[in-house]
C-alpha cells in the first residue's frame, strides 16, 4: 500500500489485537482470518494494541515476550508487510494523544454502560483503574486516526465499535468532516466462538481452565484432546438446537473452518454420534493451524527481522495518524 498515492477505489480496513497472552481459535475465526482475506481487496492497517493490555497488570518480561510473539503470529497467519501496514500501537504516540482529545468528547455515562468494562471490573475488582474505564476511547482513537472504513472484529467488539462511531459523528457534527465513520466487519460464521467447557461464555485466553480454549500454537495432540473433552449434551444428535450450546459451538467452528453450512454439517454427521463429530472438528482445526505453527517458528527465531518489520510499519502508520491528529487538533483550536 502506498499511503501517498492511495487509490479512491480501495477502502481502508483497520484492526488491532491485544498481546495479552496466547492467541486463540476465537481470535482467529472471529477476526484474524478476515484480516488475512481483506488484504486482497482493502488497504489494511493492523496493530498489536499493547497500550490496551496494561489495563490489566502485566509482568514486564512476559509482556515484552507476548508483544514479540503476537507480531510473529500475525506474520505466520499470512499478514504481508509488503501489502499491509503492521505495527505496535505504542510506537505511534498519536494513539495516546488522540485518545486524550476524544476523551473530552465522550460522556462518563456512555463509558459506564460498556459491558466489557462491567465484566472486567468484576473480574479484576482489586484494580478497577481509569484506563479500564476509558479503554473504548483509546480504541476509537486507534480506528479514527486512520480514517478506517471497515473494522474486522469478532462480535464481542461491536459495542466498542458503536461508541467509536458515536464519537466520530459527534466530533464531525461540531467541526465538519474530520473522521470517517467506521463500519464493523463481522464474519457470518465464527463471530463468537464459545468456551469448550462452558459454551455459554466466549472462548478466552484468560479462562483459567486450559481445556476451555484452543491456542493457535497448541500441538495437534492438545487440540484433539480438548475437542474430545468439549462439553456437549446427552442427545447424541449433531444438529443446531436450543439448549445445545456445546454442539452449536462445534458446528460453528467446523462451519467457519470448512465453509460448509450447518445444514450440510448436519447431513454429514447424520446417524453418527458425537465421538466421530468431535474427531472431525479436531482434525479440521489441526489442519487449519498446522501451517501457522510451522511459519511461526521461523518468524519468532529472527527477532531483528521481526523488529525491522514492525518499526517500518510504525513509520508508515505515524504519517497517516499524524495527519488526522493535526487536523482534529487544529479544528478544536490548538495552535498545532
Ligand atoms: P482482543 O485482543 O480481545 O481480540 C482480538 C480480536 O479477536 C476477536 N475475538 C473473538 N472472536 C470470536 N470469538 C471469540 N471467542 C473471540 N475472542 C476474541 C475480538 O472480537 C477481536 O476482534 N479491544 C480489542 C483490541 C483493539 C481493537 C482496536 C480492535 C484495540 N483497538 C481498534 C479493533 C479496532 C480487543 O481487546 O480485542
Amino acid at each position: 500500500m502506498n499511503e501517498t498515492t492511495e487509490t479512491a477505489t480501495r477502502k481502508r480496513a483497520l484492526s488491532c489485537i491485544q498481546p495479552s497472552g496466547a492467541l486463540t481459535l476465537g481470535n482467529y475465526l472471529g477476526a484474524l482470518k478476515n484480516w488475512v482475506q481483506m488484504q486482497d481487496d482493502f488497504d489494511c492497517i493492523y496493530s498489536v494494541a499493547d497500550l490496551h493490555t496494561i489495563t490489566v497488570r502485566q509482568e514486564p518480561a512476559k509482556f515484552r515476550a507476548q508483544i514479540y510473539s503476537t507480531c510473529a503470529l500475525l506474520l505466520a497467519i499470512g499478514l504481508d508487510p509488503a501489502r499491509s501496514i503492521l505495527f505496535v500501537q505504542s510506537d505511534v504516540p498519536a494513539h495516546a494523544q488522540l485518545s486524550w482529545v476524544l476523551g473530552c468528547y465522550t460522556q462518563f455515562g456512555e463509558m459506564s454502560r460498556m459491558t466489557q468494562f462491567k465484566d472486567k471490573s468484576a473480574r479484576h475488582a482489586e484494580n478497577v483503574n481509569v484506563g479500564l474505564f476509558s479503554y473504548p476511547v483509546l480504541m476509537a482513537a486507534d480506528i479514527l486516526l486512520y480514517q478506517a472504513d471497515f473494522v474486522p472484529v469478532g462480535a464481542d467488539q461491536k459495542q466498542h465499535l458503536e461508541i467509536a462511531r458515536d464519537i466520530a459523528v459527534r466530533f464531525n457534527g461540531l467541526y465538519g468532516d474530520v473522521f470517517t465513520v467506521p463500519e464493523p466487519y463481522i464474519p457470518t460464521t465464527g463471530a463468537s466462538v464459545k468456551s469448550l467447557q462452558d459454551p455459554t461464555k466466549k472462548m478466552s485466553k484468560s479462562d483459567e481452565n486450559p481445556n476451555a480454549w484452543i491456542a493457535l500454537l497448541d500441538t495437534p495432540e492438545d487440540i484433539m484432546r480438548k475437542c474430545k473433552r468439549a462439553v456437549t449434551d446427552s442427545q447424541a444428535r449433531v444438529c443446531i438446537g436450543e439448549g445445545k450450546d456445546g454442539v452449536n459451538n462445534l458446528i460453528g467452528i467446523y462451519s467457519a473452518l470448512t465453509g460448509r453450512t450447518p445444514a450440510q454439517i448436519e447431513a454429514e454427521f447424520d446417524g453418527q454420534g458425537y465421538g466421530v463429530f468431535k474427531q472431525r472438528v479436531g482434525e479440521a482445526i489441526v489442519e487449519a493451524l498446522r501451517p501457522i505453527r510451522e511459519r511461526y517458528a521461523d518468524y519468532i527465531a529472527d527477532k531483528a527481522e521481526l523488529e525491522a518489520i514492525y518499526r517500518a510499519g510504525a513509520e508508515r502508520a505515524a504519517k497517516i495518524a499524524g495527519r488526522t491528529l493535526g487536523k482534529a487538533m487544529r479544528k478544536i483550536g490548538f495552535a498545532f
